[in-house]
C-alpha cells in the first residue's frame, strides 16, 4: 500500500466515502468511482449512513454515559458530516479528539477545519504503525493516558490486509489505553454479498491507493477479544451486530441490507 497520496485521476477512500455522504469534499474520480460501485451495489449509500450513524451514536454514548471526555479517531476521514469532536462538543464543553488519516487530502481539510477548535488535532499516520500515532506529540498534548478514552476505529480496519495482522494492530491500541477506556469498531464483511457484487465493490477499491478487505463475522469478532462488549441496544445480549441496529430507537427499522453489510460493536477494556 503507498503512502495515499493522492493522485490526479486516482480515486480515494475518504473522498469516496464523503460521496456516499452527499458532501462537497470529494473529486471526479471520488465521484466517477462511487457510481461504478452503485451500479452493481446500490445500497451502498445506505451502507455509509449506516456506518456513519453508528460512529455518532457510539461516541455520543461514550460522552453521554460512560464519562469518556477524549477520543483517538482512527481513519477519521473527516467527510462533510457531522465529525466526532462536534458530537462530543453537544455533550462536553471540554472534550479532547485525536484525528488520524493516511490521506493527505484529510489532513489539510482537517487543519482547516480544526483551525481555532480547542482540544482536537489531526495527524497524518498509518494505522499499522501504532508507536508513531501513540507517542505523536499532538497524542500526547492532548491525551491522557491515565484516564479512559474511547478509541474509534470506524471504517478502517478493511484497508489492513491480513498480511499486517489488522487483530494486532487493533490490540496494539487497546493495550495502551487505560482500564475504562472503549473500543467502537465496524468493518466490512463478506458473509451476506453475492460473490458478483463483492468483487464490483472489491475490484474498485483495489484501483485506489489503499485496497479493501471484506470479513467474516468470526473474523471481526476477534478484534473484540479480552474486552466487554456491550449490548447494541436496549434488550439485546452482548455482541456484535449490524452497524445499523447499533444503537437505534427501531432496531426493525433500522436492519437492512446496506446496514448488513458492516458488523460493529462497542467494547470497554477491563
Ligand atoms: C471509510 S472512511 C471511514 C471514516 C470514518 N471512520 C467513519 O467510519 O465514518 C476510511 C478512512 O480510513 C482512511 N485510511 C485508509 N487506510 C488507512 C491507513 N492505513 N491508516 C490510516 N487511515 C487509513 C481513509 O483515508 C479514510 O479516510
Amino acid at each position: 500500500m503507498s503512502d495515499a497520496k493522492p493522485l490526479k485521476d486516482t480515486p480515494m477512500v475518504a473522498g469516496m466515502y464523503d460521496y456516499y455522504l452527499g458532501g462537497s469534499a470529494n473529486s471526479a474520480a471520488d465521484r466517477a468511482a462511487v457510481d461504478e460501485i452503485r451500479r452493481t451495489c446500490p445500497e451502498i449509500i445506505d451502507a455509509a449512513w449506516a456506518n456513519r450513524g453508528f460512529l455518532q451514536r457510539s461516541v455520543k454514548k461514550m460522552a453521554t454515559d460512560w464519562n469518556v471526555r477524549q477520543f483517538i479517531d482512527i481513519g477519521a476521514g473527516l467527510p462533510t458530516q457531522r465529525n466526532t469532536h462536534e458530537v462530543v462538543a453537544e455533550v462536553v464543553p471540554d472534550g479532547r479528539v485525536i484525528y488520524v488519516d493516511i490521506d493527505e487530502r484529510v489532513i489539510v481539510r482537517g487543519r482547516e477545519l480544526l483551525a481555532g477548535v480547542d482540544g482536537a488535532a489531526v495527524i497524518h499516520a498509518d494505522v499499522r504503525a501504532p508507536a508513531t500515532i501513540l507517542t505523536h506529540p499532538e497524542t500526547r498534548r492532548l491525551i491522557d493516558f491515565d484516564k479512559p478514552v474511547g478509541l474509534l476505529m470506524v471504517a478502517v480496519t478493511q484497508f489492513v490486509p491480513d498480511a499486517d495482522d489488522p487483530w494486532r494492530v487493533v490490540a496494539a491500541y487497546v493495550n495502551a489505553v487505560a482500564s475504562g477506556s472503549y473500543l467502537a469498531l465496524s468493518a466490512p464483511t463478506s458473509d451476506f454479498q453475492a460473490t458478483r457484487v463483492l468483487d464490483a465493490v472489491v475490484t474498485v477499491y483495489a484501483s485506489t491507493p489503499t485496497p479493501a478487505h471484506a470479513r467474516s463475522k468470526a473474523q471481526i469478532e476477534r478484534y473484540f477479544d479480552g474486552l466487554q462488549i456491550v449490548p447494541p441496544y436496549e434488550g439485546a445480549a452482548p455482541r456484535v451486530a449490524y452497524v445499523g441496529e447499533w444503537g437505534a430507537d427501531d432496531v426493525e427499522a433500522a436492519d437492512s441490507d446496506g446496514s448488513r453489510w458492516f458488523y460493529a460493536a462497542v467494547a470497554r477494556k477491563p
